[in-house]
């Protein structure tokens, strides 16, 4: 029974279009037939000529003298038939009693008998003047006792349309459906098609292929091809997405298990050590272990931080700050760190303007920048705040070795730490700059590095103000 319900057009976007097309295609037949068969072509009424007359008269005889000449059992049909090829005309006769016409058939060319019905009775033959030539009647004749009309005529040749015209009805309107049915399962075909496209793309990225796009159809011009584009930007943005919360994860398992191996290794030296029961080594063991605890629960905490940063759970955080009130405490803390590393910090800051921030968010991601400097200068940093229109723009510079251009695109990414830092061992975890690259993003803002030509590097952030 389920079954038989799949096979109901209306279950299918493909069997109502098919049907709504075909239906419409049928009604226009319909109507078309219904029109041509009640509304006759114009027909003129007119004198006849003398020529015409003659001509007429022969026909007559001609019907006449075939008559004459026939065997008594030949219907009147074929000596009709033989008498108009003979004398390449068309001829009609009609019995004006019965109003029945021989040689009817479809009357060639004129939808409906009216043209010659109307002339029963007429004194005078004249020229019936069709739009596809002329018949000339109704001549009298008697035969086999019988009062009949002759229409003479010539007709233009018919043609292939003209042909089909005279075809019975039911064989015309078959083949004009079976093309149209033809034409409408192509249409619904054309608009179905990239429509299960669309549906295998969804299903295989359901299933985790997340690398599968949807293909000729997202080329078309139309909605169809619009709404194919943006699968495959959507399909774009979920695999950047997932892979980077992957590769995050991964990071995370790889970073932790630095200070966690460091930790066993001192757990394991306190442990003989205790044995041995020599106080000193126990206590820098137990120092070993309190910092690699301080490092994993400071990286834990800076996770969590990019985790709620990239779900926006700060939205709600936001009020109108100062940047006076938002860098004063942290240029202080920088400037102290600066002095112990014997480097100096320049502040340089033209105005204070307002901003609408998420405070501690907004400074940790100034700080990180700032401290990034302070760590990789040689001896001086600045950091100067400039006000342009509705944007504030923070640049902080440094007189460092800078960062090497083939990474400089990478270092806002979770982990990312250029690979001569890794090698000093410079205490980071290459979270600081993914922090800062998403509270700034979260305050519309934009973040970009570039190396300077005199060396070292520069951060430019630019932060919409309150007017
Ligand atoms: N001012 C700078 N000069 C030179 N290299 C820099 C500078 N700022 C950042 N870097 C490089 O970019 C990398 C990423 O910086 P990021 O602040 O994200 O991590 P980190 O400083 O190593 O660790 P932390 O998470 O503690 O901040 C750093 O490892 C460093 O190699
Ligand atoms: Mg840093």
């Amino acid at each position: 029974m389920r079954r038989l319900l799949y096979l109901n057009p209306f279950r299918s976007l493909y069997g109502r279009i098919f049907l709504w097309f075909w239906g419409t295609t049928i009604v226009m037949i319909v109507g078309a037939y219904w029109i041509m068969q009640n509304i006759a072509p114009p027909v003129e009424y007119l004198p006849m000529d003398d020529k015409q007359h003659f001509m007429l008269e022969n026909s007559v005889r001609a019907l006449q003298r075939q008559v004459f000449r026939s065997p008594d059992d030949e219907p009147l049909e074929s000596i009709l038939e033989r008498t108009s090829q003979r004398g390449k005309l068309m001829m009609i006769l009609l019995n004006p009693k019965t109003k029945e016409f021989l040689l009817k058939g479809p009357l060639p060319h004129l939808p409906n008998e009216k043209p010659f019905l109307d002339l029963i009775g007429s004194a005078n033959p004249l020229r019936i003047a069709t739009p596809i030539g002329d018949m000339f009647g109704p001549m009298a004749t008697n035969i086999a006792g019988t009062e009949y009309l002759l229409f003479v005529g010539r007709i233009r040749p018919r043609g292939f349309v003209g042909d089909m015209r005279h075809r019975p009805p039911l064989l015309l309107i078959g083949l004009v459906l079976l093309i149209s049915a033809v034409l409408c399962s192509l249409i619904a075909w054309s608009l179905v098609k990239p429509l299960k496209q669309l549906q295998v793309a969804t299903k295989r990225m359901a299933s985790g292929a997340l690398s599968s796009r949807v293909g000729s159809a997202s080329y078309r011009g139309d909605e169809i091809g619009r709404l194919g584009r943006d699968f495959n930007y959507m399909a774009e943005q979920v695999e950047t997405l997932l892979n980077g919360q992957k590769r995050l994860l991964a990071d995370i398992s790889h970073e932790l298990r630095s200070p966690l191996t460091r930790m066993q290794l001192a757990i394991g030296i306190a442990q003989q050590q205790q044995l041995s029961s020599n106080p000193k080594s126990n206590e820098q063991a137990l120092a070993r272990i309190e910092k690699e605890a301080h490092q994993m629960e400071h990286m834990v905490a800076q996770v969590l931080m990019l985790s709620r940063l990239d779900n926006n759970a700060r939205d709600s955080r936001k009020q109108p700050v100062s940047f006076d009130a938002l860098l004063t405490g942290l240029l202080a803390d920088c400037e102290f760190e600066a002095q112990s590393q014997d480097k100096v910090l320049t502040v340089d800051i033209e105005s204070d303007a307002k901003i609408n921030a998420d405070e501690d968010l907004l400074a940790s991601g100034i700080e990180n920048v700032l401290r990034n400097a302070v760590k990789y200068a040689n001896q001086q940093v600045s950091f100067t705040l400039k006000i342009d229109g509705p944007e504030a723009h923070l640049v902080i510079c440094d007189d460092g070795k800078g960062i090497p251009e083939s990474d400089l695109k990478h270092i806002f990414q979770p982990f990312y730490r250029v690979s001569t830092a890794r090698e000093r061992d410079s205490g980071g975890i290459g979270l600081g700059l993914a922090i800062a690259s998403r509270a700034i993003a979260a305050h519309e803002g934009e973040i970009e590095a570039c190396n300077q030509v005199k060396g070292g590097l520069s951060v430019h952030i630019r932060l919409p103000i309150l007017a």
